[in-house]
């Protein structure tokens, strides 16, 4: 992972900056899309329970052992016991005796279990089944509780960024706390690309319009995980590490920013 850009975590490890996508693959072409982003040089890989292609994505990640693996537990696995549980399945599925960062998927304020589940994540963690752990759509008031509750602060929150929606409060939060920033549907599900800017920034560079976006999350300090199905979108995006965009290019698309961007569910009512 030598000339890869990585960011550094709070528990003294390193995170692969730019990551894989797999929500949506299914379990058949799971194996062939990530050992496709491996070979194209991928070194970070993101699945979940829900996405039911762990499986498939840990057939794909193969005996590389250094590609760093993430799953998530799903909401109907919150509580202490039953979050130990579902993370031992994840890990028979993957097939593997760790991954290297494992996730709440959402807070689920309403159920009211998000402070003993993530006590279990801090659990798999002293255990070695989880070698950094972190949350997913967590909300200011969601951190700061587990935290207060815990003392023990997520290495990472995944959460829904892209142009069209920039979670500027949230990011400043995270630098104020040590959490990295991970981007979900970076591209903003595929529509992100279909944009004025976007288009004319991807003339300027002759880069792909995709490249482009993924390069201003780099830029920013935060860590986009795409998701492709075939080779060519997968090495498309993979030319976000070679070209760099200059201050106007990056406030250009800073200014795409909108209120009513958001694309996915609302954390605070979504379980
Ligand atoms: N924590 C959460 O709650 C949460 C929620 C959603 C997603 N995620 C994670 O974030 C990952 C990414 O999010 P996402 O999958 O929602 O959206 P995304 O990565 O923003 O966009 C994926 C879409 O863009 C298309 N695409 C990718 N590269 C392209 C290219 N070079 N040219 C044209 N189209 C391209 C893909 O098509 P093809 O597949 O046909 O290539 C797919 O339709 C997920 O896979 C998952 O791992 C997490």
């Amino acid at each position: 992972m030598t000339d890869y850009p990585t960011l550094d975590l709070n528990d003294e490890r390193q995170i692969p900056q730019l990551g894989f996508g797999t929500y949506k693959l299914e379990e058949k072409d799971a194996a062939k899309s990530v050992s496709a982003a491996i070979d194209v040089g991928y070194w970070l890989v993101d699945t979940a329970a829900i996405y039911e292609n762990e499986k498939g994505v840990g057939e794909g990640v193969g005996d590389w052992s250094d590609i760093f693996l993430q799953t998530k537990i799903w909401n109907e696995s919150q509580g202490f016991d039953r979050t130990k549980k579902a993370a031992q399945k994840c890990l028979d599925r993957l097939g593997r005796e760790h991954v290297d960062m494992l996730l709440i998927h959402w807070p689920c304020p309403d159920k009211g279990l998000f402070v003993e589940t993530w006590r279990a994540l801090v659990e798999l963690r002293d255990e070695g089944k989880a070698k950094s752990i972190g949350v997913s759509n967590f909300r200011e008031q969601d951190l700061r509780r587990i935290i207060e509750e815990t003392c023990v602060t997520p290495a990472l929150n995944q959460i829904e960024l892209h142009p069209s929606f920039q979670q500027r409060e949230l990011r400043k939060l995270h630098d104020e706390l040590g959490i990295v920033t991970q981007s979900w549907s970076p591209l903003g599900q595929g529509d992100g690309m279909d944009n004025d800017i976007i288009r004319a920034i991807a003339d300027e560079t002759g880069q792909p319009a995709s490249a482009v976006i993924l390069r201003w999350h780099l830029q920013h300090g935060l860590c986009p995980i795409p998701k492709a199905t075939s080779r060519e979108h997968i090495e498309a995006n993979f030319k976000a590490l070679s070209f760099e965009l200059s201050e106007d290019q990056i406030s250009r698309i800073d200014k795409l920013d909108s209120a009513d961007g958001r694309m996915g569910p609302d954390p605070s009512k979504f379980c």
